[in-house]
Protein backbone atom coordinates (compact mmCIF):
# COMPACT_ATOMS: atom_id res chain seq x y z
CA UNK A 1 0.00 0.00 0.00
CA UNK A 2 0.79 3.36 -1.08
CA UNK A 3 2.14 5.71 1.77
CA UNK A 4 0.52 9.29 2.28
CA UNK A 5 3.30 11.14 3.52
CA UNK A 6 2.31 14.13 1.37
CA UNK A 7 -1.42 14.12 2.65
CA UNK A 8 -2.78 17.56 3.12
CA UNK A 9 -0.22 19.01 1.23
CA UNK A 10 0.04 20.81 -2.06
CA UNK A 11 3.09 20.97 -4.48
CA UNK A 12 4.08 22.46 -7.20
CA UNK A 13 5.88 20.21 -10.41
CA UNK A 14 7.74 22.07 -12.44
CA UNK A 15 8.32 20.30 -15.67
CA UNK A 16 10.88 21.20 -18.36
CA UNK A 17 12.03 20.36 -21.86
CA UNK A 18 13.25 17.25 -21.44
CA UNK A 19 12.23 14.55 -23.51
CA UNK A 20 12.10 12.78 -19.90
CA UNK A 21 8.88 15.32 -19.63
CA UNK A 22 6.80 12.21 -20.06
CA UNK A 23 7.90 10.99 -16.68
CA UNK A 24 6.27 13.74 -15.17
CA UNK A 25 3.41 12.37 -15.65
CA UNK A 26 3.64 9.27 -13.69
CA UNK A 27 5.32 11.57 -10.94
CA UNK A 28 2.12 13.41 -10.71
CA UNK A 29 0.38 10.17 -10.51
CA UNK A 30 2.38 8.92 -7.62
CA UNK A 31 2.44 12.62 -5.76
CA UNK A 32 -1.15 12.04 -5.81
CA UNK A 33 -1.12 8.27 -4.34
CA UNK A 34 1.22 10.19 -1.81
CA UNK A 35 -1.95 12.47 -0.66
CA UNK A 36 -0.80 15.04 -2.32
CA UNK A 37 -2.41 18.30 -4.29
CA UNK A 38 -0.85 19.12 -7.35
CA UNK A 39 -0.37 22.31 -9.31
CA UNK A 40 1.49 21.33 -12.19
CA UNK A 41 3.50 24.30 -14.03
CA UNK A 42 4.80 23.67 -17.88
CA UNK A 43 7.64 25.75 -19.28
CA UNK A 44 6.59 26.46 -23.23
CA UNK A 45 9.55 24.06 -23.73
CA UNK A 46 7.93 21.65 -22.16
CA UNK A 47 4.65 22.33 -23.72
CA UNK A 48 6.47 21.14 -27.14
CA UNK A 49 7.04 17.43 -24.82
CA UNK A 50 3.82 16.87 -23.19
CA UNK A 51 0.16 18.11 -23.26
CA UNK A 52 -0.99 19.89 -20.26
CA UNK A 53 -4.64 17.88 -20.82
CA UNK A 54 -2.45 15.01 -19.49
CA UNK A 55 -1.83 16.75 -16.08
CA UNK A 56 -4.95 18.49 -16.08
CA UNK A 57 -6.75 15.40 -15.94
CA UNK A 58 -4.81 13.96 -13.34
CA UNK A 59 -4.67 17.18 -10.89
CA UNK A 60 -8.05 18.49 -12.09
CA UNK A 61 -6.12 22.14 -12.17
CA UNK A 62 -5.63 24.22 -14.86
CA UNK A 63 -1.71 24.23 -16.30
CA UNK A 64 0.45 27.24 -15.65
CA UNK A 65 2.66 28.01 -18.69
CA UNK A 66 2.93 31.99 -18.54
CA UNK A 67 4.61 34.08 -15.82
CA UNK A 68 2.24 36.92 -16.66
CA UNK A 69 -0.47 34.42 -16.27
CA UNK A 70 -4.02 35.45 -14.09
CA UNK A 71 -6.07 33.36 -11.96
CA UNK A 72 -10.13 33.44 -13.09
CA UNK A 73 -10.58 35.85 -9.87
CA UNK A 74 -7.85 38.03 -10.97
CA UNK A 75 -4.68 36.98 -9.10
CA UNK A 76 -1.54 35.99 -10.02
CA UNK A 77 -1.19 32.59 -10.69
CA UNK A 78 2.66 32.01 -9.70
CA UNK A 79 2.09 33.85 -6.84
CA UNK A 80 -0.35 32.00 -5.48
CA UNK A 81 1.17 29.14 -6.16
CA UNK A 82 4.44 30.55 -4.56
CA UNK A 83 2.94 31.06 -1.23
CA UNK A 84 0.32 27.97 -1.41
CA UNK A 85 2.72 25.11 -2.40
CA UNK A 86 4.26 23.02 0.43
CA UNK A 87 6.85 22.29 -1.93
CA UNK A 88 8.29 22.46 -5.43
CA UNK A 89 9.48 19.68 -7.44
CA UNK A 90 11.17 20.65 -10.78
CA UNK A 91 11.25 17.02 -13.03
CA UNK A 92 13.13 17.33 -15.62
CA UNK A 93 14.95 20.46 -15.13
CA UNK A 94 17.04 21.03 -18.29
CA UNK A 95 20.47 22.77 -18.64
CA UNK A 96 18.65 25.70 -19.20
CA UNK A 97 16.35 25.76 -16.67
CA UNK A 98 18.84 25.24 -14.07
CA UNK A 99 21.27 28.13 -15.33
CA UNK A 100 18.09 30.30 -15.54
CA UNK A 101 17.32 29.46 -12.05
CA UNK A 102 21.20 29.75 -10.68
CA UNK A 103 21.23 33.72 -11.84
CA UNK A 104 17.60 34.45 -10.79
CA UNK A 105 16.08 35.38 -14.00
CA UNK A 106 12.69 35.00 -13.73
CA UNK A 107 11.62 34.48 -17.57
CA UNK A 108 9.73 31.22 -17.23
CA UNK A 109 6.55 30.18 -14.65
CA UNK A 110 8.95 27.57 -12.88
CA UNK A 111 11.32 30.24 -12.09
CA UNK A 112 9.09 33.21 -11.57
CA UNK A 113 7.73 30.74 -8.81
CA UNK A 114 10.48 29.48 -7.32
CA UNK A 115 11.89 32.82 -6.51
CA UNK A 116 8.75 34.32 -5.05
CA UNK A 117 8.54 31.01 -2.92
CA UNK A 118 9.55 30.01 0.80
CA UNK A 119 9.14 26.63 -0.07
CA UNK A 120 11.36 23.94 -0.15
CA UNK A 121 13.01 23.12 -4.10
CA UNK A 122 13.58 19.48 -5.42
CA UNK A 123 15.24 19.35 -8.48
CA UNK A 124 15.73 16.61 -11.04
CA UNK A 125 17.99 16.93 -13.90
CA UNK A 126 17.92 15.35 -16.90
CA UNK A 127 20.18 16.15 -19.91
CA UNK A 128 23.05 14.93 -21.97
CA UNK A 129 26.25 13.66 -20.25
CA UNK A 130 28.42 16.32 -21.60
CA UNK A 131 25.87 19.33 -20.53
CA UNK A 132 25.60 17.80 -17.11
CA UNK A 133 29.05 17.26 -16.65
CA UNK A 134 29.96 21.06 -18.47
CA UNK A 135 31.43 23.15 -15.41
CA UNK A 136 28.72 25.35 -16.52
CA UNK A 137 25.90 22.87 -15.44
CA UNK A 138 27.61 21.96 -12.01
CA UNK A 139 28.39 25.39 -11.06
CA UNK A 140 24.92 25.97 -11.94
CA UNK A 141 23.60 22.84 -9.48
CA UNK A 142 26.06 24.03 -7.15
CA UNK A 143 24.69 27.53 -6.70
CA UNK A 144 20.73 26.01 -6.47
CA UNK A 145 22.54 23.65 -3.35
CA UNK A 146 23.90 26.77 -2.12
CA UNK A 147 19.91 28.14 -2.20
CA UNK A 148 18.98 24.89 -0.20
CA UNK A 149 17.68 23.22 -3.48
CA UNK A 150 17.83 19.54 -2.95
CA UNK A 151 19.36 18.51 -6.60
CA UNK A 152 17.94 14.23 -7.27
CA UNK A 153 21.46 13.46 -9.01
CA UNK A 154 20.83 12.06 -12.65
CA UNK A 155 21.17 8.66 -13.48
CA UNK A 156 23.56 6.47 -15.95
CA UNK A 157 21.93 4.57 -18.48
CA UNK A 158 20.75 4.65 -22.58
CA UNK A 159 20.48 8.40 -23.30
CA UNK A 160 18.11 10.05 -26.15
CA UNK A 161 20.88 10.62 -27.87
CA UNK A 162 21.56 7.18 -28.30
CA UNK A 163 25.25 7.49 -25.92
CA UNK A 164 25.39 6.00 -23.10
CA UNK A 165 26.15 8.31 -20.50
CA UNK A 166 24.84 9.83 -16.93
CA UNK A 167 21.68 12.46 -17.50
CA UNK A 168 18.62 10.11 -17.24
CA UNK A 169 16.57 11.59 -14.76
CA UNK A 170 16.58 9.79 -11.63
CA UNK A 171 14.17 7.55 -10.81
CA UNK A 172 10.41 8.04 -10.05
CA UNK A 173 10.90 6.52 -6.85
CA UNK A 174 14.20 9.02 -6.17
CA UNK A 175 12.47 11.83 -6.40
CA UNK A 176 9.42 11.40 -4.27
CA UNK A 177 11.53 10.42 -1.75
CA UNK A 178 13.40 13.61 -1.83
CA UNK A 179 10.20 16.02 -2.28
CA UNK A 180 8.60 13.71 1.22
CA UNK A 181 11.86 14.32 2.68
CA UNK A 182 11.57 18.33 2.62
CA UNK A 183 8.19 18.71 3.97
CA UNK A 184 8.73 15.39 6.32
CA UNK A 185 9.84 18.31 9.20
CA UNK A 186 7.18 20.68 8.65
CA UNK A 187 3.94 21.00 10.14
CA UNK A 188 0.86 20.41 7.69
CA UNK A 189 -0.80 23.86 7.11
CA UNK A 190 -4.85 23.99 7.23
CA UNK A 191 -5.27 23.74 3.24
CA UNK A 192 -7.07 27.06 2.78
CA UNK A 193 -8.94 26.21 -0.22
CA UNK A 194 -9.32 30.16 -0.67
CA UNK A 195 -5.81 30.77 -1.00
CA UNK A 196 -4.71 27.59 -3.42
CA UNK A 197 -4.75 27.52 -7.27
CA UNK A 198 -8.34 26.86 -7.91
CA UNK A 199 -9.63 23.09 -8.79
CA UNK A 200 -12.21 22.35 -11.49
CA UNK A 201 -14.97 20.38 -10.25
CA UNK A 202 -14.35 16.90 -10.11
CA UNK A 203 -16.94 15.33 -13.19
CA UNK A 204 -17.76 12.39 -10.40
CA UNK A 205 -19.49 9.20 -11.11
CA UNK A 206 -22.99 9.45 -10.92
CA UNK A 207 -22.27 6.48 -8.38
CA UNK A 208 -26.14 8.08 -6.43
CA UNK A 209 -27.84 8.44 -9.42
CA UNK A 210 -31.51 7.30 -8.81
CA UNK A 211 -31.10 7.75 -4.56
CA UNK A 212 -32.59 10.12 -1.77
CA UNK A 213 -30.25 11.99 -0.10
CA UNK A 214 -31.25 14.11 3.16
CA UNK A 215 -29.01 15.82 4.36
CA UNK A 216 -29.39 18.52 7.64
CA UNK A 217 -27.40 21.11 7.97
CA UNK A 218 -26.69 24.15 10.30
CA UNK A 219 -28.05 25.00 13.87
CA UNK A 220 -31.01 25.11 15.70
CA UNK A 221 -33.01 28.04 17.37
CA UNK A 222 -34.98 27.33 20.22
CA UNK A 223 -37.21 30.36 21.17
CA UNK A 224 -37.21 31.75 24.51
CA UNK A 225 -40.16 34.48 23.81
CA UNK A 226 -41.14 35.94 20.21
CA UNK A 227 -37.20 37.76 19.72
CA UNK A 228 -34.90 35.60 21.31
CA UNK A 229 -33.37 32.20 20.98
CA UNK A 230 -30.78 29.51 22.14
CA UNK A 231 -28.88 28.96 19.30
CA UNK A 232 -25.45 27.75 18.40
CA UNK A 233 -22.59 28.75 15.97
CA UNK A 234 -22.83 26.05 13.56
CA UNK A 235 -23.22 27.53 9.95
CA UNK A 236 -24.14 25.06 7.84
CA UNK A 237 -21.19 24.59 5.63
CA UNK A 238 -20.24 21.12 6.38
CA UNK A 239 -23.83 19.75 5.49
CA UNK A 240 -23.98 22.41 2.75
CA UNK A 241 -20.85 20.80 1.47
CA UNK A 242 -22.55 17.55 1.49
CA UNK A 243 -26.06 18.41 0.15
CA UNK A 244 -23.57 19.83 -3.31
CA UNK A 245 -21.33 16.78 -3.21
CA UNK A 246 -24.51 14.08 -3.29
CA UNK A 247 -26.03 15.91 -6.07
CA UNK A 248 -22.69 16.09 -7.78
CA UNK A 249 -22.86 12.47 -7.65
CA UNK A 250 -26.21 12.50 -9.79
CA UNK A 251 -28.21 11.62 -5.99
CA UNK A 252 -31.71 13.61 -5.63
CA UNK A 253 -31.21 15.61 -1.88
CA UNK A 254 -33.15 17.13 0.14
CA UNK A 255 -31.42 19.73 2.22
CA UNK A 256 -33.17 20.25 5.76
CA UNK A 257 -31.80 23.39 6.56
CA UNK A 258 -31.52 25.67 10.48
CA UNK A 259 -29.84 28.38 10.92
CA UNK A 260 -27.49 28.76 8.71
CA UNK A 261 -25.05 31.60 7.20
CA UNK A 262 -23.92 30.20 3.78
CA UNK A 263 -26.05 30.27 0.68
CA UNK A 264 -28.02 26.98 0.20
CA UNK A 265 -27.90 25.46 -3.02
CA UNK A 266 -30.88 26.24 -4.98
CA UNK A 267 -31.04 22.52 -7.08
CA UNK A 268 -31.49 20.45 -4.06
CA UNK A 269 -35.25 20.71 -2.51
CA UNK A 270 -34.43 23.45 1.04
CA UNK A 271 -37.29 22.28 3.60
CA UNK A 272 -36.42 25.47 6.46
CA UNK A 273 -36.70 23.52 10.10
CA UNK A 274 -34.99 26.13 12.56
CA UNK A 275 -36.29 24.10 15.62
CA UNK A 276 -35.07 20.92 16.86
CA UNK A 277 -38.81 20.15 16.71
CA UNK A 278 -39.28 21.21 13.12
CA UNK A 279 -36.42 19.41 12.37
CA UNK A 280 -37.58 16.33 13.35
CA UNK A 281 -40.87 16.12 11.79
CA UNK A 282 -39.10 17.19 8.84
CA UNK A 283 -36.48 14.53 9.29
CA UNK A 284 -39.91 11.80 10.02
CA UNK A 285 -41.41 12.91 6.88
CA UNK A 286 -38.60 12.90 4.82
CA UNK A 287 -37.09 9.48 6.04
CA UNK A 288 -39.60 7.46 4.11
CA UNK A 289 -37.64 7.96 0.86
CA UNK A 290 -34.85 8.47 2.13
CA UNK A 291 -31.97 6.11 0.65
CA UNK A 292 -29.52 8.13 2.97
CA UNK A 293 -29.27 10.23 5.97
CA UNK A 294 -26.54 12.31 7.04
CA UNK A 295 -27.58 14.48 10.11
CA UNK A 296 -25.00 16.97 9.69
CA UNK A 297 -27.42 19.58 11.45
CA UNK A 298 -26.24 20.37 15.13
CA UNK A 299 -29.10 20.35 17.08
CA UNK A 300 -29.92 21.97 20.03
CA UNK A 301 -30.11 19.85 22.95
CA UNK A 302 -32.11 21.71 25.08
CA UNK A 303 -35.16 24.23 24.80
CA UNK A 304 -36.84 26.53 27.26
CA UNK A 305 -39.39 24.27 28.63
CA UNK A 306 -41.96 27.22 27.55
CA UNK A 307 -41.92 29.80 24.70
CA UNK A 308 -42.97 32.88 26.52
CA UNK A 309 -45.52 34.75 23.95
CA UNK A 310 -44.20 37.71 25.02
CA UNK A 311 -40.87 39.69 24.97
CA UNK A 312 -39.52 39.30 28.66
CA UNK A 313 -38.63 41.85 30.49
CA UNK A 314 -35.75 43.19 31.63
CA UNK A 315 -35.69 42.39 35.56
CA UNK A 316 -32.64 41.87 38.22
CA UNK A 317 -32.31 38.49 36.91
CA UNK A 318 -33.68 35.35 34.72
CA UNK A 319 -33.72 31.93 35.31
CA UNK A 320 -34.89 29.75 32.41
CA UNK A 321 -36.18 26.28 32.81
CA UNK A 322 -35.12 23.88 30.05
CA UNK A 323 -35.96 20.33 28.77
CA UNK A 324 -34.19 18.23 26.65
CA UNK A 325 -35.06 18.04 23.10
CA UNK A 326 -36.00 15.19 21.20
CA UNK A 327 -32.84 13.02 20.00
CA UNK A 328 -34.30 13.16 16.08
CA UNK A 329 -31.56 10.66 15.25
CA UNK A 330 -32.02 7.99 17.40
CA UNK A 331 -34.73 8.12 17.12
CA UNK A 332 -35.02 7.75 12.95
CA UNK A 333 -32.39 5.20 13.27
CA UNK A 334 -35.05 2.92 15.42
CA UNK A 335 -37.15 3.30 13.17
CA UNK A 336 -35.31 2.47 10.15
CA UNK A 337 -33.84 -1.01 12.56
CA UNK A 338 -37.84 -1.79 13.21
CA UNK A 339 -38.64 -1.33 9.92
CA UNK A 340 -41.81 1.64 10.95
CA UNK A 341 -40.69 4.23 8.77
CA UNK A 342 -44.11 6.14 8.53
CA UNK A 343 -44.98 5.89 4.81
CA UNK A 344 -42.83 3.64 3.63
CA UNK A 345 -44.47 0.19 3.57
CA UNK A 346 -42.87 -2.43 5.57
CA UNK A 347 -41.71 -5.11 2.72
CA UNK A 348 -39.71 -1.78 1.63
CA UNK A 349 -37.24 -2.38 4.19
CA UNK A 350 -35.02 -4.90 4.74
CA UNK A 351 -31.45 -5.74 2.93
CA UNK A 352 -31.06 -3.35 -0.20
CA UNK A 353 -33.27 -0.95 0.89
CA UNK A 354 -32.50 -0.08 4.10
CA UNK A 355 -31.80 3.84 4.64
CA UNK A 356 -27.81 4.09 5.36
CA UNK A 357 -27.46 6.74 8.26
CA UNK A 358 -24.68 9.08 8.87
CA UNK A 359 -24.10 11.06 12.23
CA UNK A 360 -21.59 13.74 13.26
CA UNK A 361 -20.44 14.32 16.54
CA UNK A 362 -19.27 17.11 18.06
CA UNK A 363 -17.02 16.54 20.94
CA UNK A 364 -14.72 19.32 22.66
CA UNK A 365 -11.15 18.26 23.38
CA UNK A 366 -11.57 14.12 23.09
CA UNK A 367 -12.79 11.95 20.42
CA UNK A 368 -13.63 8.91 23.49
CA UNK A 369 -17.27 9.57 23.49
CA UNK A 370 -17.60 9.02 19.65
CA UNK A 371 -17.62 5.32 19.82
CA UNK A 372 -20.65 5.20 22.83
CA UNK A 373 -22.36 7.47 20.38
CA UNK A 374 -22.03 5.40 17.38
CA UNK A 375 -23.76 2.55 19.23
CA UNK A 376 -26.34 4.87 20.87
CA UNK A 377 -27.40 6.71 17.79
CA UNK A 378 -27.84 3.19 16.04
CA UNK A 379 -25.85 4.81 12.51
CA UNK A 380 -23.29 3.00 9.71
CA UNK A 381 -20.72 6.08 10.36
CA UNK A 382 -20.38 8.46 12.48
CA UNK A 383 -18.11 11.21 11.55
CA UNK A 384 -16.37 12.89 14.74
CA UNK A 385 -14.77 16.05 15.17
CA UNK A 386 -13.25 18.43 17.67
CA UNK A 387 -14.73 21.62 17.14
CA UNK A 388 -12.63 23.55 19.88
CA UNK A 389 -9.82 22.49 17.34
CA UNK A 390 -9.26 25.78 15.08
CA UNK A 391 -9.17 23.76 12.10
CA UNK A 392 -12.39 21.90 12.74
CA UNK A 393 -14.41 24.37 14.01
CA UNK A 394 -18.18 26.32 13.52
CA UNK A 395 -17.56 28.25 10.51
CA UNK A 396 -14.14 26.86 8.93
CA UNK A 397 -13.85 25.77 5.82
CA UNK A 398 -12.09 22.71 6.69
CA UNK A 399 -12.54 19.84 8.99
CA UNK A 400 -10.63 17.47 10.73
CA UNK A 401 -12.16 14.33 11.21
CA UNK A 402 -12.17 10.49 12.77
CA UNK A 403 -14.74 8.31 10.76
CA UNK A 404 -16.25 5.13 12.85
CA UNK A 405 -17.90 2.65 11.29
CA UNK A 406 -20.34 0.06 12.69
CA UNK A 407 -17.97 -2.57 12.19
CA UNK A 408 -15.40 -1.12 14.74
CA UNK A 409 -13.34 0.63 11.71
CA UNK A 410 -11.48 3.61 13.26
CA UNK A 411 -10.35 5.97 10.29
CA UNK A 412 -8.65 9.55 11.30
CA UNK A 413 -8.33 11.76 7.99
CA UNK A 414 -5.85 14.72 8.48
CA UNK A 415 -7.11 18.59 7.98
CA UNK A 416 -9.10 18.60 4.35
CA UNK A 417 -11.49 21.35 2.63
CA UNK A 418 -14.60 20.51 3.63
CA UNK A 419 -15.94 19.37 -0.06
CA UNK A 420 -13.58 16.76 0.54
CA UNK A 421 -14.60 15.70 3.65
CA UNK A 422 -18.29 15.29 2.10
CA UNK A 423 -17.01 13.63 -0.96
CA UNK A 424 -15.15 10.95 1.18
CA UNK A 425 -17.94 10.46 3.14
CA UNK A 426 -19.78 9.30 0.63
CA UNK A 427 -17.29 7.01 -0.75
CA UNK A 428 -18.31 5.78 2.54
CA UNK A 429 -22.07 5.93 2.19
CA UNK A 430 -21.94 4.18 -1.71
CA UNK A 431 -19.92 1.53 -0.44
CA UNK A 432 -22.54 0.46 2.18
CA UNK A 433 -25.21 1.33 -0.26
CA UNK A 434 -23.72 -0.98 -2.50
CA UNK A 435 -23.18 -3.69 0.06
CA UNK A 436 -26.76 -3.53 0.95
CA UNK A 437 -27.71 -4.31 -2.48
CA UNK A 438 -25.70 -7.36 -2.42
CA UNK A 439 -26.50 -8.94 0.32
CA UNK A 440 -29.87 -8.23 -0.99
CA UNK A 441 -29.23 -10.16 -4.44
CA UNK A 442 -27.53 -13.07 -2.43
CA UNK A 443 -30.58 -13.16 -0.06
CA UNK A 444 -32.69 -13.29 -3.06
CA UNK A 445 -30.89 -16.02 -4.51
CA UNK A 446 -31.11 -17.94 -1.29
CA UNK A 447 -34.86 -17.84 -1.11
CA UNK A 448 -34.85 -19.06 -4.56
CA UNK A 449 -33.01 -21.56 -4.00
CA UNK A 450 -35.11 -23.02 -1.40
CA UNK A 451 -38.47 -22.05 -2.48
CA UNK A 452 -37.70 -24.34 -5.66
N1 LIG B 1 -28.75 14.98 17.04
C1 LIG B 1 -30.10 14.75 16.84
N2 LIG B 1 -31.00 15.24 17.71
C2 LIG B 1 -30.62 15.94 18.79
C3 LIG B 1 -29.25 16.16 19.03
C4 LIG B 1 -28.33 15.65 18.12
O1 LIG B 1 -30.46 14.11 15.85
N3 LIG B 1 -31.53 16.42 19.62
C5 LIG B 1 -27.79 14.41 16.09
C6 LIG B 1 -26.85 15.40 15.46
O2 LIG B 1 -27.34 15.93 14.26
C7 LIG B 1 -25.60 14.58 15.23
C8 LIG B 1 -25.63 13.55 16.35
O3 LIG B 1 -26.98 13.51 16.78
O4 LIG B 1 -25.62 13.90 14.00
C9 LIG B 1 -24.73 13.81 17.51
O5 LIG B 1 -24.88 15.09 18.00
P1 LIG B 1 -24.11 15.57 19.32
O6 LIG B 1 -24.64 16.91 19.69
O7 LIG B 1 -22.65 15.40 19.15
O8 LIG B 1 -24.58 14.46 20.33
P2 LIG B 1 -25.62 14.45 21.45
O9 LIG B 1 -26.49 13.27 21.27
O10 LIG B 1 -26.30 15.76 21.53
O11 LIG B 1 -24.72 14.19 22.71
P3 LIG B 1 -23.88 15.22 23.61
O12 LIG B 1 -24.40 16.59 23.33
O13 LIG B 1 -24.15 14.73 24.97
O14 LIG B 1 -22.45 15.06 23.22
Amino acid sequence: MTERRLEGRLIALGVTGSIAAYKAAELARRLLDEGAELQVLLSRSGREFIGPLTFETLTRRRVLSDPLELLGDGRIAHIVVADSADAIVVAPATARWIAAMAAGLSDDIITATCLASAAPVVVAPAMDGEMYRHPATQANLERLRGYGYTVVPPEEGALASGQRGIGRLAATESVLDAVAASVADRPVRAPEPAARPPQEETVREPDLAGRRVVVTAGGTAEPIDPVRFIGNRSSGKMGVAIAQAAMARGADVTLIAGTVNVPLPEEAEVVRAETAEAMRSAVLKELARADVLVMAAAVADFRPSRAQARKLERGAALALELESTPDILAEASRMVREGRVPGRARGVEGPGRRTVLVGFAAETGSLERAAAKLASKGVDLLVANDVSDPASGFGSDTNRVTVLGRGGSVEEWTILPKREVADRILDRVVALLETAVESARSGSKVSTEMSA
